[in-house]
């Protein structure tokens, strides 16, 4: 019997959102999928749990007649155990700490750029053709890190959240107005953080403009709880959400490996024309792209009004003030 002949997805750092994404590869047969985290030490007992969640997973999908390899390899904070990166064709980085109550997604910053730093290093060692998806946070500036820490064209290093935002938007505007999340065309654009940036202009349900269905007052309530949609889910869980931002990451992975030049909003890096367009240089930050077999295909350059203008200002403030941190730090 031969070696199978799939695409492959590894996952870096099997946490929440790490295993939801490796789960539903497998469950919609998308690829076979590589999962790496560190062990766990409780006294003296070691736990490679990422070995028993691939298994577990690879049993699901027995279950369901699903055919996909899933393994998973223990590696060490220090970068050791990545060789079997190797012939990854996507790399999703969710390694990293999430969110806890009362802590913004920047303060996470210090945290998680030194483990990017790390698994870049790898993904360059022993990827070095990979298409890489960042997810851990502040996911717009760490996206930067990546970029820049693996020496990848931009059109490989792309961040998950405009997926999810705009995923977020979506469902409230569903159950605010009982249609089908089908027929809802919107866009959550800039960073992924407060200052994110839901397009009304653009926005509408089976064509009619979202600002004729809804009011402006009760508009302006679904907008926040958008703009605090991660936090909402932070404020019940005690952490961060994983259902969502696991199904996110796979739109995107699907997108890559079925070569659907599909439109969807992602944290890429910034430079020509569609830098000029965005008056935003140097920086990786969320905006409509095409995303095909060789990433990130095309930036779309899309006009916003006058007030939509302010807060994508304000966003591309937020990200290089972040951008500016690591290279302060000498991380990049
Ligand atoms: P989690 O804590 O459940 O999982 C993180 C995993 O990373 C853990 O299993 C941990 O052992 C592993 N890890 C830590 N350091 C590592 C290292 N040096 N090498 C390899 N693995 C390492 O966290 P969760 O909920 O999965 O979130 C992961 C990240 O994704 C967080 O930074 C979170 O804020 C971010 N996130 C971003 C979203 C977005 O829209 N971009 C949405 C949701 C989460
Ligand atoms: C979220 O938006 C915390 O970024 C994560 O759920």
């Amino acid at each position: 019997m031969g070696e199978y002949k799939r695409p492959v997805v590894s996952v870096v750092g099997a946490g929440n959102v790490g295993e939801h994404v490796a789960n539903l590869v497998a469950i919609r047969e998308i690829a076979n999928v590589r999962m790496f985290d560190l062990a766990r030490k409780d006294g003296d007992k070691v736990y490679e749990i990422v070995k028993g969640k691939a298994l577990d997973i690879k049993q699901m999908a027995a279950a369901i007649d699903c055919d996909v390899e899933v393994e998973g390899f223990t590696v060490t904070p220090e970068g050791e155990g990545y060789e079997p990166l190797k012939g990854s064709d996507i790399v999703v980085v969710t390694a990293g700490f999430p969110r806890r109550p009362g802590m913004s997604r920047d303060d996470l910053l210090s945290k998680n750029v030194g483990i990017i730093r790390t698994i870049s290093e790898r993904i360059a060692q022993y990827a070095p053709d990979a298409i890489v998806i960042v997810v851990s946070n502040p996911v717009d500036v760490l996206t930067y890190a990546a970029l820049k820490l693996t020496g990848f064209p931009a059109n490989k290093v792309m961040g998950m959240a405009g997926v999810l935002d705009t995923a977020r938007f979506k469902a409230f505007i569903s159950m605010e107005l009982k249609v089908s999340v089908k027929n809802i065309n919107a866009y959550v654009l800039g960073s992924h953080g407060d200052d994110m940036v839901p397009l009304l202009s653009v926005s509408n349900v089976g064509g009619e403009p979202l600002t004729k269905l809804i009011s402006e007052e009760r508009l302006k309530e679904i907008v926040e709880r958008t703009k605090f949609g991660g936090g909402e889910i932070v404020s019940y869980m005690g952490t961060s959400a994983y259902h969502a931002p696991g199904a996110s990451v796979v739109e995107m992975i699907e997108a890559i490996l079925k070569d659907k030049k599909e439109i969807l909003p992602c944290s890429v890096y910034l430079d020509g024309d569609a830098a000029k367009h965005y008056e935003a240089e140097d920086i990786c930050i969320g905006v409509p792209v095409k995303l095909g077999a060789h990433g990130v295909e095309e930036v779309l350059k899309l006009d916003f009004t006058e007030e939509e203008k302010q807060l994508w200002q304000s966003s591309v403030k937020s990200v290089k003030s972040g951008i500016e941190r690591i290279k302060e730090l000498g991380l990049i």
